[in-house]
């Protein structure tokens, strides 16, 4: 039998802060509301495309699996935030990386989209298409942010990680899913702007809306990861006592804090990184899984759970067993550039290029969504 062993990790994380404080400078919000309601005290903001951060993280992962980039097969590029449609964004890493064999795939389940590209590339080992795989969660929502909105413009931050998943005989890696998507409410959140509907519109940079119905979302996050984690424990023949850690997405505290009460796991065995870099989307579970590994919180031959949701509404829980190395094999020196702008400064440019009472958009397509309905 082959597995799809997890050999290699790294993250890239933007520099720059944003604060709670900084964005009570142009919102009508707070440092008590954003920490009381979420957790976040702070996220990063890019100086960088989202190609660059996936390059770094995933020459970092490579480096910690001892893998030369000619010898991977298959890059998966797991985000919302491409720096175009097309081409896509995973061959611009597959090019950066110097992976010249490897097929190159954009994968977008919104938040989920690291797991659900984890569960793909193992899938695709385990049935022998492929040998080496990086997979990449990534993303730069401060360019498309609506920084008008506060329900919004407080939540999300950028960033990225990667790990890269190696053919073996070991049983280790992904070993079970629950993947599903909860689309009767797909309208809960919308990103207005990108896409088909909007090409060729009268539309210029940096209009985008956000639709987002937080409290819908909230109760639908925590029953879709807490029923999927109790589920591929179950098939699995795992037990919560048994989960040595659990590594979720990082969108709100009290969700995360939820869901374990629901798996019946205490947060001792939670990692949490929402309070510093808020909901990165994509790059939440994989960024939390770097961090516990520097950390030396992953041990092992453990047991760790992965949950996760996003727009669509998708979902998922992730079962790994992890396999006995939890060290790097090497580093990489690669880096990004300096940033010589503050968070708030990068912020403000992308504001000045949105017009919160008189944008295109707003006036093109507010009327023709209105009647937006579930399932749409
Ligand atoms: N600062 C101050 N006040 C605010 C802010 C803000 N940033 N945002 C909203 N408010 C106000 C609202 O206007 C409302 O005021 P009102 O009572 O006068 O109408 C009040 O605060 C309460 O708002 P609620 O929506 O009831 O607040 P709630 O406790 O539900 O928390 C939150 C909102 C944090 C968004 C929560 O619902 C949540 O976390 N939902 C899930 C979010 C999420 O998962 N996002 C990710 C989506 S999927 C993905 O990961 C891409």
């Amino acid at each position: 039998m082959t597995y799809a062993a997890i050999t290699g990790w790294g993250s890239c994380m933007p520099p720059a802060v944003l604060t709670n404080e900084d964005l009570s400078t142009f919102l009508d919000t707070n440092d008590e509301w954003i920490s009381s309601r979420t957790g976040m005290k702070e996220r990063r903001v890019s100086h960088v495309s989202a190609i660059e951060m996936s390059t770094v993280a995933a020459k970092r992962a490579l480096a910690c699996a001892g893998l030369d980039p000619a010898d991977l097969d298959l890059v998966i590029y797991g985000g919302v935030s491409n720096d175009e449609l097309c081409p896509n964004s995973a061959s611009g890493v597959q090019l950066a990386l110097g992976a010249t064999k490897a097929a190159a795939i954009d994968l977008n389940t919104a938040c989920t989209s690291f797991c659900y590209g984890l569960a793909t590339a193992t899938a695709m080992i385990r049935t022998g298409m492929v040998r080496n795989a990086v997979v990449i969660g990534v993303e730069l929502i401060s360019r498309y942010m609506d920084w008008s909105n506060r329900n919004v413009a407080v939540l999300f931050g950028d960033g990225s990680a990667a790990v890269v998943l190696q053919a073996s005989d070991h049983e280790e890696g992904m070993l079970g899913s629950v993947l599903g998507c909860d689309a009767e409410a797909r309208q809960t959140l919308r990103v207005r702007g990108f896409g088909c509907t909007y090409a060729g519109r009268d539309i210029s940079f940096g209009d985008t809306l956000w639709d987002f119905d937080g409290q819908q979302i909230f109760k639908r996050a925590v029953n879709a990861m807490a029923a999927a984690s109790v589920k591929v424990l179950a098939d699995h023949g795992v037990s919560a006592e048994e989960v040595s850690l659990v590594i979720p997405h990082q969108a709100n505290l009290r969700i995360i804090e939820s869901v374990a009460k629901y798996a019946g796991i205490p947060m001792e065995k939670v990692i949490v990184t929402v309070q510093k870099y808020g909901n990165m989307s994509a790059a939440t579970v994989p960024v939390a899984l770097v961090e516990a590994l520097e950390t030396g919180r992953v041990k092992p031959g453990s047991w760790i759970l992965m949950p996760a949701f996003g727009g669509g509404l998708t979902y998922c829980s992730l079962l790994v067993k992890w396999g006995s190395r939890v060290t790097p094999l090497g580093t990489s020196d690669a880096a990004l550039p300096p940033c010589n702008e503050t968070a708030l400064d990068m912020v403000n440019r992308v504001r000045a290029n949105q017009d919160p009472h008189g944008r295109s958009l707003a006036g093109l397509m507010a009327p023709r969504f209105a009647e937006t309905r579930p399932g749409e």
